[in-house]
């Protein structure tokens, strides 16, 4: 049965969420399963947990596809250990992010939708990430990094890589 692809810690998660809703509307907790899942799954959601999402949270399968499908913070292929999103919406662009995705580029050898060879780093093109006034901006994990030069990029590639 595909709910058992779901794990104790993220049950106990997702049900953290559930209990936030009226009993009925379980299923408004479906972004946060997902998210919840897809960590389990080390970056990426599946066919079987996108449905053991839909049976956990008693939803049609085709509404957690299109909740899936829609955002662009999930993925639906193995992503690096960090996933580098870079912002290249119009903010950014006018402050030079394509600076920023050139160097990444540069540095890291992969363009958007690539991995590099060690599975560490992955680069995706993002629309607004919502903090244009520090312009050009780039999401890693839960982190945004601000004012996006390569010194700054170089710094930080350094300490992802520390991390391992
Ligand atoms: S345009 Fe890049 S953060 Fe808004």
């Amino acid at each position: 049965m595909s709910a058992e692809l779901i794990s104790d810690t993220s049950r106990a998660d997702i049900d953290r969420w559930v209990n936030k809703y009226p009993a009925e509307q379980k299923q408004s907790a479906v972004m946060a399963a997902l998210r919840i899942v897809q960590d389990q799954n080390g970056g990426h959601l599946t066919q079987e947990l996108m449905d053991a999402v839909a049976g956990y949270l008693q939803m049609p399968a085709i509404n957690v596809y299109e909740v899936a499908t829609f955002y662009s913070m999930y993925e639906h292929k193995p992503q690096g250990k960090h996933k580098l999103c870079v912002c290249t919406n119009i903010s950014c662009m006018l402050r030079n992010s394509k600076q920023v995705v050139d160097h990444l580029e540069d540095k890291l050898g992969i363009g958007f939708g690539e991995i590099t060879e060690d599975g560490l780093f992955s680069l995706k093109e993002v629309e607004c990430l919502g903090a244009c006034v520090n312009a050009p901006v780039m999401q890693v994990g839960e982190h945004y990094h601000e004012h996006l030069d390569p010194e700054k990029i170089d710094k930080l590639l350094d300490e992802l890589r520390k991390e391992g």
